[in-house]
């Protein structure tokens, strides 16, 4: 066992004396806790609405930094096209890239932003059962490639041409709505010959190696931007996009900049940094793929919620104050074990004694003697969490919407997507009540929207703007 130092920020509540311990890809971590373990949780986890307000400013400076090409966080990428007339029309093939779960879709645009998607299928990229594993740091990308290929191929009739719009959820820098070359995989996914490569470019070689000669990728464009031009196809006062997903990031309507009229730019939001770090964010960041990057994601989304509230679950177990004299069993020690769908398991759970939670520590955890109390403190865990995330979030769109309108005088529409915010009890009111909160009553022209099958809808609109330009 070998300790490691970790790295505060001088405003972050830190308890004294933390150690860490970390061994053979496990790590633990010993904090005494001051006072009651609920209140002290809290004082950690609860951000108030001045704290959110001052992350909001500090975003919004990152964002000027940002597009002045300065080097901060906030990576602020052009993605070479602005809003939808609505008007769009025709039949469209869409790629959606997300992450582990790649879809692809027939959508028909029938203008007056109506649409139709008449035929899916989505496919994984890791096999369940271990057969193939596309994400892995052994798989290459030319595999990746070729196996998305022969779905394509599969998915559409040989004697139809397409034109192929592409989702493509990762931070990309773009020379053009067709070209976007991969800076780094996130979402913990590590094939290689990837990064710095024209994505576009490896889909069409992989399409014609697997004589694919009917369908033509005119479009890439970011999930964020997929989500803000599917909803503002139909929702003229649309200007944010967001995804609340896996992977968390936000996108806008830049009216001025780069010599365009206006472009939506990705913000790579995920990659904020200027937070304040627990303890527990410290541990998550250190034992990821990309320590250092990513580090709003790594609070907010979905792949890493479960594993926040595992770390202070095992804190509170290590200290004696969590599931006294149970056998805790090897689950709990493991990464990553506990998921975003268990936290949501938990928060949804109304029963007075939490049978579902102590079914779940029973069958999933292997725990068999936790506590009504047990129960109830791991619950908070999770909305504590759960909160903080949707308190983090409403501050980005906050710096945000004072960057685009600083008296926040007009309308707009946030389209969001994903399952953070479609799925977690509690997590899209919560987001809407701490904008409301931040705001005051020039919150009302705020409006929430969610988005759903936006990455597809939005990457047959962004194809259909192409086709229009030709
Ligand atoms: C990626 C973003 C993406 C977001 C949501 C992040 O990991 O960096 O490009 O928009 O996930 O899918």
């Amino acid at each position: 066992m070998s300790g490691t130092a970790v790295y505060f920020p001088s405003d972050a509540k830190i308890p004294n004396e933390v150690r860490l311990v970390a061994a053979d890809g496990q790590y633990n971590l010993i904090t005494p806790l001051p006072g009651s373990i609920l209140q002290s949780l809290e004082d950690q986890f609860v951000i108030g609405t001045r704290r959110l307000l001052s992350i909001a400013a500090a975003f919004k400076s990152q964002m000027k930094e940002g597009l002045a090409n300065r080097p901060v966080s906030l990576k602020m990428l052009p993605s070479f096209i602005g809003k939808p007339t609505g008007l769009e029309e025709g039949a469209f093939l869409a790629v959606d890239f997300g992450g582990t779960n790649v879809r692809i879709m027939l959508v028909v645009l029938l203008g007056q932003g109506q649409y139709q998607i008449t035929k899916k299928k989505s496919f994984p990229l890791k096999d369940p059962l271990g057969i193939y594993d596309f994400t892995a740091p052994d798989a290459a990308g030319t595999q990746m490639f070729d196996y998305i290929a022969e779905q394509i191929k599969d998915f559409t009739t040989c004697r139809q041409n397409y034109l192929l719009g592409h989702t493509f959820s990762f931070p990309s820098h773009h020379a053009g709505i067709n070209e976007a070359c991969l800076l780094y995989w996130t979402k913990e996914i590590r094939t290689q010959n990837v990064e710095g490569e024209d994505i576009n470019r490896l889909l069409l070689e992989a399409l014609q190696r697997n004589n694919v000669e009917n369908v033509k990728p005119v479009a890439i464009l970011n999930d964020t931007v997929a989500t803000m031009l599917a909803t503002s196809y139909s929702d003229k006062d649309c200007d944010l996009g967001s995804i609340c997903g896996t992977g968390h990031n936000t996108c806008y309507l830049e009216k001025h900049t780069f010599g365009h009229e206006s472009m939506i730019i990705n913000i790579e939001s995920g990659n904020f940094n200027q937070l304040p770090f627990l303890i527990y964010d410290e541990l998550l960041d250190k034992m990821s793929v990309r320590p250092g990057e990513q580090r709003l994601e790594k609070m907010v989304g979905g792949y890493y919620l479960g594993e926040i509230v595992r770390l202070v679950v095992l804190d509170l177990v290590e200290k004696g104050f969590l599931l006294v004299g149970n056998n805790t069993g090897a689950q709990i020690h493991r990464a990553y074990s506990i998921k975003a769908e268990h936290v949501s398991a938990m928060l949804a759970d109304q029963n007075p004694h939490l049978n579902d939670i102590d079914l779940w520590c029973r069958d999933y955890l292997g725990i068999d003697g936790s506590s009504p109390a047990d129960r109830a403190v791991m619950k908070k865990i999770s909305e504590l969490v759960v909160n903080r995330a949707a308190g983090l979030v409403s501050a980005t769109y906050i710096g945000i919407l004072n960057h685009v309108d600083e008296q926040l005088a007009s309308n707009h529409t946030v389209a969001v997507d994903g399952s953070v915010y479609e799925k977690i009890p509690g997590f899209s009111s919560t987001v809407s009540k701490i904008l409301s909160e931040m705001t005051g009553e020039n919150g009302q022209l705020i409006k929430l929207k969610t988005a759903q099958d936006a990455s597809g809808i939005g990457a047959a609109v962004a194809a259909a703007m192409v086709q229009q330009t030709e």
